[in-house]
């Protein structure tokens, strides 16, 4: 067996119960992570920035920081940002930050225009924490910053080359789940700042044209 062989047979194992159990649901969103993240893979830049908002129990971060130059990710609620924070300690690369995306968003990035290229991975929202069963931070009425990320992303526009946006779970997106704006929002967003859009197992794409 060749290392790529090698490699694809890991990957086939370690994967095998969430890629059966997509299989069982026939292959509707939402992808397994290990799919999810190709996309994230599919969609870095050289030596980019990478901005993850909702860190939960830092498994993208993890992945991010393999392809990034420097991985920031934020979470608001603070045992899963102190056990993400115990869990990632060795990744140099990697800084995390305990508070509402909306509110931190800004400074993280106006202090890192020395980037040239930025990727921004917009997943924080009120999910179901699958180890405590426990709703994570927020409420149904504010269960997504996503507009209020939108608004700071856009004034960022001319501050890097490339920027790519990518936002998660778009199946909720049609305007009658919690606060989850409808996914024309998107689409205008785009279109109003300059983004070229697609969308990618279940991530909406965003790229600075
Ligand atoms: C779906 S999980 C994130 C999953 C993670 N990005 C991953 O790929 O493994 C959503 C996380 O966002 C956090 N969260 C909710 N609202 C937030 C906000 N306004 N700012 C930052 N984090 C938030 C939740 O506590 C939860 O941990």
């Amino acid at each position: 067996m060749n290392f790529r062989s090698l490699k694809y047979f890991i990957w086939t194992i370690k994967n095998r119960k969430s890629l059966k159990n997509w299989k069982i649901r026939n292959f509707l969103p939402p992808s397994p992570d290990s799919i999810k993240h190709q996309v994230l893979i599919n969609n870095n830049y050289s030596d980019s920035l990478w901005i993850e908002t909702g860190t939960y129990y830092g498994e993208t971060t993890k992945l991010l920081s393999k392809i990034s130059k420097k991985t920031i990710s934020i979470e608001a609620d603070k045992e899963l940002f102190e056990t993400s924070k115990k869990k990632l300690k060795n990744l140099k690369n990697v800084e995390l930050f305990n508070g509402k995306s909306e509110d931190l968003l800004d400074k993280l990035i106006s202090e890192n225009f020395d980037f040239k290229n930025i990727c921004i991975y917009l997943d924080a929202h009120l999910c179901q924490d699958h180890l405590k069963n426990i709703q994570t931070f927020g409420s149904e009425d504010t269960a997504t910053p996503i507009l209020k990320e939108l608004e700071i992303i856009k004034k960022y526009y001319g501050k890097f080359e490339k920027i790519n946006v990518l936002i998660d779970d778009i199946r909720l997106f049609y305007g009658n789940f919690q606060n989850y704006p409808d996914k024309n929002i998107l689409v205008d967003w785009c279109k109003e700042n300059n983004f070229s859009w697609e969308i990618e197992h279940d991530i909406f794409i965003c790229k600075k044209k």
